[in-house]
C-alpha cells in the first residue's frame, strides 16, 4: 500500500552483491507450455493455467519468465497477488491488479466495459463517478468486468498473473473460477500460482476447474542434482563450483529458493568467501551454515547487527509485505538508519523491494519472516505489534483500504482484543458494501471469537457485530442463519436495554429474507416488529412493518390484505415526505400494490407503477427506477404480447450492472417467445438467462431457464438433450415441485407428443399431475402464481394444466377432472385456452352434441393462431380420431394441413401420424417424406426421398448436421438418419464420400 502524501521520498535500492540466480535453469518444457498458451490466448484460445509446487521451487521465477514473454508478443499483463495474513483482505489480489490497469492509464469507459464501471467503483476508488448511481456488486460482477477489460481490444492479448492464492480470499476465488469458465474464447490468459503442499481452497478449487477442464496445471518439479550445481556456478558466476560448496548444497532437496539461501548464508557468515582465485571455501568458519533455511535467516539476521536487526524485526512485525516509510515511528529510529538497514538485508537477500516505487518491500519467503517473527519472545511481539499498529494509525488517518485489517491483526497480536474486534467490524461493514459477503461473515465471526476470548467485555461491541452480521446474512438470503441469529441476538438486545427499534429491524430484516420460504418465522417477526412500532408509535417502523407485512401477505397469496397494508404504508409515507426512509417504503408499497393490481387491471397496474417509477426518478434511486420500468414491461407484456420494451429495459439494467433484472428479462422473453416459431431466439435468450441466474445465484431462474431449453429440444425431438438439459435442471433445485412440474409434466410430455407417442404422453402427464400438481399449485412460494420472480405466472405453470387436459382427452382418460383442475390453476388464457377448447370438444363430441364440438374445435384453433403452426396442428392431431369418430369439425382437412405443415418443419413422424389417420379414414393419402427439393431421375432411382434430397444438397454445400438441422427445421438426429440412409442408398462409404459425390449436385 502506498502513500501518496508523501511524494519525493521513495527507497531505491542499488544493485548489490547477491546469490541471486542471473539465469533460469532448466524448465524449457514448462516454460513452453506457457508460451503456448500465450499464443493460442493471442489467437483468440485464451485459458487458465495454474502453476503449482513446493515452496520456493520457482512458480514465480517461471511466471515471472511468461512475463516478460508476455510483454515481447505486446501483452498487456495484469499482476496481483495474495498475501498471507490472519485477515484476508476481500479482493485483494483483484483489487491489486485492477490498481495496475488503472495506473497503466486504463479507464472502463469502451463499450462493454461501461457497464461495468459503477460496480468497479467499489474496488478502484479512480474509477467511481458521482452519476453512477448504485449498481450491483458481487464478485462475479467483478469476474465479468475484469475480463472486459482484460479483453479490451488492444495489442495481441492480455497475461493476468495471480500469486501465492493459497492464500487468497473466497471473492478472490469466485473471480478465479469465473475467469477459468469464461476464458476460453477471449484473448486473456490467466496465470496463477499455488504452493499444493498444504490444504486450501484453492487447491480444491484447482481440482474442481481440472475436472470441468476449463484450467490446466503446471506442477514444477524440484531441481535435479545437475541443475542444483548448475544453479549455483550461475549464482557465483563461476564455471566451477568447488566440492565443499556442493557439500553445502546437498540440504537443499532441490529448491531453487534454497540454493539461493545456503549460498547467501554461507557468504554472509564468512564461510564462502571471493578470493583472488575464485570462490573459496573457509575451512576455519565451520558453524556458518545450518540445515535449515530458519537458522540461516537467524545467522544473517545477527549478523546485521544490532541495529539494523531492531529495524528488520520491527519490519517482520508489520508483515511479510511492509511499507518501509512505516518503520521510523515503528522501531523509533530515524529515516536514514532505516534505509541503511533496509539495504544490509537487501544485500544479504532477506528482503527484497516489490512495486516499481520502492515504497513496499517483503520478506523474500515466508519462512524468512516466520522464522525472524517467531524468536521474539511474546511480550516483546505484543509491544512491537502495538507500535506498529500506533504508527500505520498515524499515518493512514481512517485505515483505508487493507490498514484495517493490518491494524486489526497487530491490535489482536498486542493483546488488545476488543480494539481488535473494533477494526473487524468497520471492515465487515466494508466488505458488505462491496458485496464481499463471505469475508464479511467470515470477519465477523473473527470478530465473534476474538470477543469471546477477551478478558473484558464489551456487551455492545459484541450486539454491533452482531447486527452487522444479521445484514450479512439477509443480504446473502441467507434465512437459517440469520434467524438463528436473531434468535440470540433479541434477548441479548432487550437484556442491555438497547433501543427497542433495533430489535424491530432485525425482525423486519427476518421477515423480509425469503418470507416465501419461511411464512411462520415471518410472521412472528413482523407481529413483533409490529408490537413495537405501537408502543414506541414510530411511523416510521411502523411503515417499514406494513410495507414488509404486505409483501408477506402478497407471497402467501393474500391480496385483499396486501393491498390493504401497502396502501396504508403509501399514505405513512407520502405524509413523511416521500424522502428517506419514507422513499423507500413507499416504493416497496408502490411495488406491492402495482403487483396486486396486475392481477385484474392491467391499467391500473402500470398507472401505479409510473407513479414508482417517478418518486424513483426525484429520489436519484436508480436501481428501484430500473424496476420500475422492468414492472412497466411487464404489464406491456401480459397487455399484448409485446416485448420491445422489456428488450429495452433489459438492455438499460445491463448498463447499470443489475445483473439480477436482465437475468429475470431473459427468462421472461424467452418464455414469451417459447410458443412461437423461432426457435432459435428462445434458445439464446435462454442460455444468456442461464448465464446471468449462475452469476447472481438465481436458483429458480437458472433451473427455469434450462428447463425452456429443454423444451425447445423436446419440440425439436431431440430426446437425448431433452434428457440432459431435464436432468440438469432437476440437479439445480432437487425434487422441487415446480421444477418436476415442469420437467415432467410439460417438457417431458411435449416431448412424447411430438415423438407422438400419445399413451406415453398421458401416462407422464398423469404421474407428474398427480405427484407435483398439488405441492405446485399449493406450495407456499407463489400461492396463486400472482407473485413471481420472472413477474409473469412463473414460466407459464399453467401449461402443464391445460397440456394435460388436452392429452386426457385424447387418450381417453378422464378429461373432466383435468379440465377443472386447470380452471382451478387458472391456466384458461390464451394456449392454455386452445388447449381446453379442443379437450371440451372430445367431451361434447362423445356426449352426443357435434354442433358444439365443432364450435369448441373452432374456438381452439382461433387461440393458437398467435402461435408456432405446430401447436394447432399438434392438438388436431390428438383430437381428430375422437372427430372422425364421433363426427364432428372437420378431421380430414385437419390432417391434411397437418401432414404437410409437419413435413416442413421437420416433424416427419408427426406428418406420418396425421397420414395414418387419413388412411384409416379412407382418405387418398398425400406421398410421405416430401421435402422442398425436387428429386433429380438417378437419385429418385436410387429411393431418395424428397426429404432426403433436402439434406443432400445442403451436405454438398458442406454444412455440417446440426446447421442443415437448423435450416431444415429437423433435429440433428433426423439428419443424421437422412445421411445415414443417402450413404445406403448412394452405395458411398461414409460421410466424407458423400460430401465429394454430392458436391456435383451442389447449385453452383
Ligand atoms: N529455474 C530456476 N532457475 C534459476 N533460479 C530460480 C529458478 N527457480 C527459482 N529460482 C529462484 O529461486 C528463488 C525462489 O523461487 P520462487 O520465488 O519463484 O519460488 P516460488 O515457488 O514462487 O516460492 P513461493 O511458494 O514461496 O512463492 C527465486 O529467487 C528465484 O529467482
Ligand atoms: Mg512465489
Amino acid at each position: 500500500m502506498t502513500d501518496s502524501k508523501q511524494p519525493g521520498r521513495s527507497c531505491s535500492i542499488s544493485h548489490v552483491e547477491s546469490m541471486l540466480c542471473p539465469v533460469l535453469i532448466g524448465r524449457g518444457a514448462e516454460l513452453s507450455a506457457l508460451t503456448d498458451a500465450l499464443d493460442a490466448a493471442a489467437d483468440g484460445r485464451g485459458g487458465a493455467v495454474f502453476v503449482t509446487g513446493d515452496a520456493g521451487v520457482g512458480k514465480s521465477r517461471l511466471t515471472r519468465e511468461a512475463a516478460n514473454a508476455a510483454c515481447a508478443r505486446g501483452f498487456r499483463v495484469l499482476f496481483g497477488r495474495a498475501v498471507e495474513s490472519a485477515i484476508p483482505v476481500p479482493f485483494r489480489p483483484i483489487t491489486e491488479a485492477l490498481m495496475g490497469a488503472s495506473r497503466a492509464g486504463a479507464v472502463p469507459d469502451t463499450p462493454g466495459i461501461a457497464d461495468y464501471r459503477a460496480a468497479l467503483g467499489a474496488l478502484v476508488p479512480e474509477w467511481s463517478r458521482p452519476e453512477d448511481g448504485d449498481s450491483e456488486v458481487s464478485p462475479v460482477i467483478f469476474g465479468e468486468a475484469l475480463l472486459r477489460i482484460l479483453s479490451a481490444p488492444e495489442g495481441p492479448g492480455s497475461l493476468l498473473i495471480l500469486e501465492d492464492l493459497q492464500w487468497a480470499d473466497p471473492e478472490t476465488l469466485a473471480i478465479v473460477e469465473y475467469l477459468a469458465d469464461n476464458v476460453a474464447r477471449s484473448h486473456v490468459l490467466c496465470l496463477e500460482t499455488l504452493r499444493d503442499t498444504e490444504p486450501s481452497a484453492c487447491l480444491d478449487l484447482l481440482h474442481s476447474v481440472s475436472a470441468r477442464r476449463v484450467a490446466a496445471r503446471i506442477e514444477v518439479p524440484r531441481l535435479r542434482r545437475r541443475a542444483v550445481v548448475e544453479m549455483a556456478s550461475a549464482c557465483l558466476d563461476s564455471p566451477d563450483v568447488p566440492r565443499a560448496v556442493s557439500r553445502l548444497l546437498a540440504d537443499c532437496d532441490g529448491l531453487p529458493f534454497a540454493v539461493e539461501e545456503i549460498l547467501a548464508a554461507a557468504v554472509s557468515s564468512g564461510e564462502l568467501v571471493h578470493g583472488p582465485s575464485g570462490w573459496e571455501v573457509n575451512e576455519g568458519v565451520v558453524t556458518g551454515v545450518p540445515a535449515s533455511i530458519v537458522g540461516s535467516v537467524r545467522n544473517r539476521l545477527a549478523a546485521l547487527g544490532p541495529r539494523a536487526n531492531n529495524i528488520i524485526v520491527s519490519a517482520a512485525v508489520l508483515g511479510r509485505q511492509f511499507d518501509w516509510r512505516l518503520l521510523p515511528d515503528v522501531a523509533g529510529v530515524t529515516e536514514s538508519d532505516v534505509l541503511q538497514a533496509l539495504h544490509r538485508a537487501h544485500s544479504v537477500q532477506l528482503i527484497e523491494p516489490v512495486t516499481a516505487d520502492g515504497d513496499t518491500f517483503r520478506f523474500r519467503h515466508s519462512l524468512t519472516r516466520d522464522a525472524i517473527v517467531s524468536d521474539l519472545l511474546s511480550p516483546e511481539r505484543a509491544s512491537r505489534s502495538e507500535r506498529a499498529a500506533t504508527a500505520i494509525e498515524r499515518n493512514h488517518p481512517g485505515l483505508p483500504g487493507s490498514w484495517c485489517e493490518l491494524v486489526a491483526e497487530l491490535r489482536a497480536e498486542a493483546g488488545q482484543p476488543l480494539q481488535a474486534a473494533r477494526l473487524l467490524l468497520t471492515a465487515g461493514f466494508r466488505a458488505i458494501s462491496q458485496g464481499a459477503l463471505t469475508s464479511a461473515i467470515d470477519g465477523l465471526h473473527d470478530a465473534q471469537k476474538l470477543l469471546a476470548n477477551a478478558a473484558d467485555t464489551d456487551t455492545m461491541l459484541d450486539i454491533e457485530i452482531d447486527e452487522a452480521l444479521a445484514e450479512a446474512f439477509a443480504l446473502s438470503g441467507d434465512f437459517k442463519q440469520l434467524s438463528l441469529l436473531a434468535d440470540d441476538l433479541i434477548p441479548r438486545l432487550v437484556a442491555v436495554g438497547a433501543d427497542p427499534r433495533r430489535q424491530a429491524l432485525i425482525r423486519i430484516m427476518a421477515a423480509s429474507t425469503r418470507p416465501e420460504d419461511n411464512q411462520a418465522a415471518a410472521a412472528t417477526h413482523l407481529n413483533e416488529a409490529r408490537a413495537i412500532a405501537n408502543e414506541l408509535h414510530d411511523t416510521e417502523l411502523a411503515s417499514r412493518v406494513d410495507a414488509v407485512a404486505a409483501r408477506y401477505a402478497l407471497v402467501t397469496g393474500d391480496l385483499d390484505r396486501a393491498q390493504e397494508l401497502a396502501a396504508r404504508s403509501l399514505a405513512a409515507a407520502e405524509a413523511a415526505g416521500l424522502t428517506g426512509w419514507a422513499a423507500e417504503v413507499a416504493l416497496q408499497s408502490l411495488d406491492v400494490i402495482g403487483r396486486r393490481e396486475r392481477t385484474r387491471d392491467l391499467a391500473a397496474a402500470r398507472a401505479v407503477f409510473e407513479r414508482a417509477y417517478q418518486v424513483a426518478g426525484e429520489q436519484g434511486l436508480g436501481v428501484w427506477r430500473i424496476r420500475m420500468m422492468h414492472e412497466l414491461a411487464t404489464v406491456d407484456m401480459l397487455a399484448d404480447g409485446s416485448t420491445g420494451r422489456l428488450r429495452e429495459v433489459r438492455e438499460l439494467a445491463q448498463h447499470a450492472g443489475i445483473v439480477s433484472i436482465a437475468t429475470v428479462i431473459d427468462l421472461q422473453l424467452a418464455n414469451a417467445w417459447s410458443l412461437g416459431p423461432d426457435l432459435d431466439l428462445v434458445l439464446a435468450a435462454a442460455r444468456k438467462c442461464e448465464r446471468g441466474a449462475t452469476q447472481v445465484s438465481a436458483h429458480r431462474i437458472e433451473a427455469m431457464a434450462i428447463c425452456l431449453q429443454a423444451l425447445v429440444f423436446a419440440i425439436r425431438s431431440d430426446s437425448q438433450a431433452v434428457e440432459q438439459a431435464a436432468e440438469r435442471a432437476e440437479a439445480i433445485m432437487p425434487s422441487d415441485p415446480e421444477v418436476m412440474l415442469h420437467s415432467r409434466g410439460q417438457i417431458a410430455v411435449v416431448a412424447s407428443l411430438f415423438r407422438d407417442n400419445v399413451s406415453r404422453a398421458a401416462r407422464e402427464s398423469s404421474a407428474a399431475m398427480a405427484e407435483y400438481g398439488p405441492q405446485a399449485l399449493n406450495g407456499p412460494q407463489r400461492g396463486r402464481g400472482y407473485y413471481s420472480a420472472a413477474q409473469a405466472p412463473l414460466l407459464a405453470r399453467g401449461r402443464s394444466w391445460a397440456l394435460a387436459a388436452l392429452v386426457q382427452a385424447a387418450d381417453d382418460g378422464d378429461a373432466k377432472q383435468a379440465i377443472e383442475q386447470a380452471e382451478r390453476a387458472g391456466a384458461t388464457a390464451g394456449w392454455n385456452r386452445g388447449c381446453l377448447a379442443y379437450a371440451e370438444a372430445v367431451l361434447a363430441g362423445r356426449a352426443g352434441h357435434a354442433d358444439r364440438a365443432t364450435a369448441l374445435a373452432a374456438e381452439g384453433s382461433a387461440c393458437f393462431a398467435p402461435f408456432a403452426p405446430w401447436w394447432n396442428h399438434l392438438a388436431q392431431r390428438l383430437v381428430a380420431p375422437a372427430a372422425l369418430r364421433d363426427g364432428w369439425g372437420q378431421p380430414v382437412a385437419w390432417m391434411r394441413e397437418a401432414a404437410a405443415g409437419f413435413e416442413a418443419t421437420g416433424h416427419t413422424r408427426l406428418a406420418g401420424a396425421c397420414r395414418g389417420i387419413l388412411r384409416k379414414a379412407g382418405e387418398r393419402v398425400p406421398r410421405s417424406g416430401r421435402g422442398a427439393a425436387q428429386v433429380p431421375p438417378q437419385m429418385s432411382r436410387l429411393g431418395v426421398t424428397s426429404r432426403e434430397m433436402d439434406v443432400f444438397l445442403l451436405v454438398a454445400q458442406g454444412f455440417s448436421n446440426s446447421e442443415i438441422a437448423e435450416r431444415l427445421f429437423i433435429s440433428p438426429k433426423t439428419v443424421e438418419t437422412h445421411v445415414a440412409s443417402l450413404v445406403a442408398k448412394t452405395g458411398q462409404s461414409g460421410r466424407r464420400e458423400l460430401v465429394a459425390h454430392a458436391a456435383r449436385f451442389a447449385p453452383s
